[in-house]
């Protein structure tokens, strides 16, 4: 008993020591930023995210097939001048918006990531893509590890589409999809979704992050190897965050996210990333029975419902990456059941709003402490852009003093701590874009002005300072 204990003991010693510098087997990968440690850690070191490390393996199962393997080749490097430009070789996908996000259409041997909230449309909104490109002749392969061929036919016959040249597959297995892949020699590929398909190469689980980065190389060097598109969904997690995920945005060459709430009717596709094109560059749709609809007209799709001569609402020229738009900006304020008043904001961040609302109550002499402010951007839509500031300055102003602005008045500019107005980036395609939807005065920063005196049918008025343009709006 006693011996064999010992000998056990000692066996395992003499294991432990035979190779000390072998690689452990398992790591445990981050599976929020693909961190990875050798051993288990509550909270992940890089970004801070609690209990996200989960134990993967990491080496290949079969021998010579994993990243170590590699042979020696010819390499030669390219002259800079003897490349060719590649702008104009951007396909149309026929989904006019689409194409608009990704910087006017697909690069060829790019590789797109598509995110979003379960149920907000990518499914449906990359089934219409594949429709217009299959009709124009290019076959394309629709792959997918969540639905079968006869819910994506569901789906496409409530879309109405004919797809002529649309090749459907279910499946997860990475290698058999190549295999397919080869056979069939598709012009464009449709991962849906990435987190669903694993290579058998890889021990660990589908939707780990090992698996999802592996799969999305894999997809990446397919893109280029053969110079066709590939579009992958993505999951995005609880966080907002997609699944295996900031390792796949430096993978891919395109991100696009899915904004906005389901409760609205439209869909907001935002580049976050594109290597081919602007960043921030957004798409905008609208969820009909008949799927997603390009909007032609974002604006006034987000003035439709704005209420006219109420306190408290005023209309802001905001730049959505290269597009104006348009946006109602609405303020509440009112007396607080509290000590102090609660700052509440949706579509506008809110220790910007605070800082706001310090600086009215210095420079302007607004007593807002006793009062709750609620400021909330119309239609769901998000507004980061300093230049937004005036409107919230503006809204809140009217509804502290219970007084409508008129609603043919339109308002941009950043404010500053000392309540100067400051200039903002495109003034003339902001106010532009206020003169075709028939607003009839803009207050902008004065140092904006220049140009725009010839804006037919406005009246553009230049502040210095937010009491300026309070004086000019009351
Ligand atoms: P889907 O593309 O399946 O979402 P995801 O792939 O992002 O999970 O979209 C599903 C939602 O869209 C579902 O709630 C129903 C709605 N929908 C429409 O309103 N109209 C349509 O024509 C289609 C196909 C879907
Ligand atoms: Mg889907």
């Amino acid at each position: 008993m006693w011996q064999a204990h010992l000998a056990r003991a000692h066996g395992r010693d003499a294991r432990a020591t035979q190779n000390p510098l072998k690689k452990p087997e398992t790591t445990f990968v981050c599976q929020s930023c693909g961190h990875q440690s050798r051993k288990w850690l509550g909270k992940c070191p890089d970004c801070g995210e609690w209990n996200s490390l989960v134990e993967e393996r990491t080496r290949a199962t079969k021998k010579g097939l994993g990243r170590s393997s590699f042979t020696l080749k010819d390499v030669e490097a390219v002259a800079y001048q003897e490349i060719e430009s590649q702008d104009d070789v951007r396909v149309p996908s026929g989904v006019t918006e689409f194409d608009r996000v990704l910087g006017g259409g697909i690069v060829p041997g790019t590789l797109v990531l598509i995110g979003g909230d379960p149920g907000i449309g990518k499914s449906t909104l990359l089934l219409q893509v594949a429709d217009k490109l299959s009709a124009s002749g290019a076959l394309v392969l629709y792959i997918s590890g969540e639905e079968s061929e006869r819910q994506i036919k569901l789906r496409g016959e409530r879309l109405g589409i004919q797809a002529q040249n649309l090749y459907l597959l279910p499946e997860t297995n990475l290698e058999n999809i190549f295999h397919e892949v080869e056979r069939l020699k598709p012009a464009a590929i449709i991962v849906d979704s990435i987190q669903t398909v694993f290579s058998a190469l890889i021990e660990s689980a589908p939707g780990s992050v090992s698996q999802v980065r592996e799969v999305a190389h894999q997809f990446l060097l397919l893109a280029k190897n053969r110079s066709i598109p590939v579009f992958l969904i993505g999951h995005i997690t609880k966080d907002g965050s997609i699944a295996g995920p900031k390792a796949l945005e430096h993978i891919v060459d395109t991100v696009l996210y899915f904004e906005g709430e389901r409760h609205h009717n439209h869909r907001i596709v935002r580049a976050t990333k594109n290597r081919f094109g602007a960043a921030n560059e957004v798409g905008i749709f609208e969820m009909t029975s008949a799927g997603l609809i390009a909007v032609a007209n974002p604006s006034k799709l987000f003035l439709e419902e704005r209420p006219r001569n109420v306190a408290g609402s005023v209309v802001t020229a905001c730049m959505e990456g290269t597009r104006p738009l348009l946006v109602e900006v609405q303020a509440l304020v009112s007396g607080t059941k509290y000590g102090t008043g609660r700052r509440m904001t949706q579509g506008v961040d809110q220790n910007r709003v605070s800082l706001l609302i310090a600086m009215l109550e210095k420079r302007a002499g607004f007593q807002l402490i006793g009062d709750d402010v609620f400021v909330n951007i119309a239609g769901g839509l998000e507004v980061d852009e300093p230049a937004a500031d005036l409107g919230v300055v503006a809204a809140i102003a009217s509804s502290f003093k219970n007084t409508p602005i008129d609603p043919q008045t339109a308002v941009f500019g950043e404010v500053g701590l000392t309540g100067e107005v400051r200039g903002a980036m495109q003034p003339a395609v902001r106010a532009r874009e206020a003169q075709a939807l028939g607003f009839k005065k803009i207050v902008v920063p004065s140092s904006n002005t220049t140009g725009l005196e010839r804006l037919l049918g406005v009246r553009v008025v230049g502040v210095r300072s937010v009491e300026e343009a309070l004086a000019e709006l009351f």
